[in-house]
């Protein structure tokens, strides 16, 4: 019975490519390790015991200002009127208006005020003004938002440039090779997974030496890899060089340019960047975490975060209490597989301790969509398993496989 189970368990795994994982995904769960797939062809579902330090585009875009990354001109305004004078201000041909939000999916997004896209271009200052109106202090949703949205508190004014060409770009701290790699393609602006999967001759790949940091001959053989051209490959390699920088200044674990794109006009700019933070640094990057914005966030998500479990809110009504992200995640396609819906991913993680038990259960139990147990009851409950920690961890065991072969032989009976 167990090893057929188990058998059961890791061919749910290898095809995980499911309804729960790219819902977890979408919503902000990273796969740390999630970049080594074109690296290493292995894919790793590590998933980050903590939240992660989530920047505002122009958060991200005013550090590439300050390590001299070009970037589009821009200006960021909290109200209408300061959104039309910067439209002023700019003095561009054309200008792009965006709303400041966490969740992807902006383009398409609608806001409650009416006004559909949280992204707009136009050439006439006084509609960035009008379309100000209508995204300062509503809420915009979009499909990876909940579904009552998030209040747009901040909008970006910036220059709009034409791209004659897009490619990718990024510095990542690799565990394969000791440090930071540098990774690009001449196929930027769009998923850079899918040209690793179908043309992988076309991901370009350089070992940084952390003492030496990138060299010149390095800097200017990935510029030429990423189809940068004549006095364009001085001026990439020079943005390359400096997106090192920033790499090391904030340190970053990743810094992600795409695209990184080439103007008409015969320019290299970063046009989006992602950046993700050492949380181990945040002692030293005390302006950086700073900037973290955690009013988008699910406060039971964020009581979560405060106990360290990998805790992700969902739609359904059935509680998930399991050890292992891996094991979480096909607790979920299970439950799902059989018509239910989970309420909730919860990895408890390795080392997980007494607290930590009791916190996740007062958070799964305290979810209205699901039914509630007696709280003091918990309590004594994880307390006596606490006093012999071998039955604690046969108790994880058995509750992980309990439910995975029940729904097994469930689905193996219909
Ligand atoms: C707007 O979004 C916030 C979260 O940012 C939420 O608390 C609020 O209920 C939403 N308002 C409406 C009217 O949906």
């Amino acid at each position: 019975m167990l090893a057929t189970s188990l058998l059961f368990l890791l061919r749910f795994h290898a095809n995980m490519a499911t309804s729960m994982a790219s819902q977890a995904a979408a919503r902000g769960l990273r796969a740390a390790s999630f970049r080594h797939l074109f690296l290493d062809k292995v894919k790793c579902t590590t998933v980050s015991p903590r939240r992660w330090l989530n920047l505002q585009e122009y958060q991200s875009k005013k550090l590439m200002q300050e390590s001299g990354v070009a970037v589009q001109r821009f200006y960021v305004a909290d109200s209408a009127s300061e959104a039309l004078k910067a439209a002023k201000r700019l003095n561009a041909k054309e200008i792009v208006l965006k709303a400041q939000i966490l969740a992807g999916g902006r383009g398409k997004g609608v806001f409650d005020s009416g006004l559909k896209g949280g992204v707009h271009l136009t050439k006439d200052p006084a509609v960035v003004g009008e379309l100000a109106k209508k995204m300062l202090g509503f809420n915009l949703t979009t499909k990876q938002t909940p579904k009552d949205g998030v209040k747009v508190k901040t909008v970006m004014v910036a220059e709009a440039l034409d791209i004659s060409r897009e490619t990718y770009f990024a510095i990542l701290m690799d565990r394969s090779c000791n440090g930071p790699v540098m990774v690009g393609s001449p196929q930027g602006g769009m998923d850079i997974e899918e040209v690793a999967a179908s043309t992988p001759e076309l991901i370009f790949k350089e070992i940084i030496d952390i003492f030496e940091g990138v060299r010149d001959d390095q800097a200017l053989r990935m510029a030429a890899n990423l189809g940068f051209k004549g006095p364009l490959q001085r001026q990439a390699a020079d943005q390359i060089k400096r997106l090192y920088d920033l790499f090391l200044k904030v340190d970053a674990t990743q810094v992600e340019v795409n695209p990184l794109g080439e103007t008409p006009e015969g320019q290299v700019v970063c046009f989006d960047a992602k950046i993700n933070f050492d949380d181990n640094a945040e002692f030293r990057q005390k302006a950086v975490f700073a900037m973290d914005d955690m009013t988008e966030s699910d406060p039971t998500e964020m009581e979560a975060a405060k106990w360290d479990l990998k805790y992700i809110g969902l739609d359904g009504n059935i509680a998930c209490f399991v050890n292992g992200a891996g094991l979480a995640m096909a607790t979920c396609d299970i439950i799902d597989l059989h018509g239910g819906k989970p309420a909730n991913f919860l990895d408890l993680g390795g080392g997980v301790k007494e607290r930590q038990v009791y916190e996740a259960f007062k958070l799964l139990t305290a979810d209205p969509k699901c039914n509630g147990r007696d709280e003091a009851h918990m309590k004594t409950f994880v307390s006596s398993l606490q006093r012999n920690r071998l039955s604690y961890f046969i108790f994880m065991f058995m509750v992980t496989m309990e439910t995975i072969s029940c729904k097994c032989s469930q689905h193996i009976q219909d």
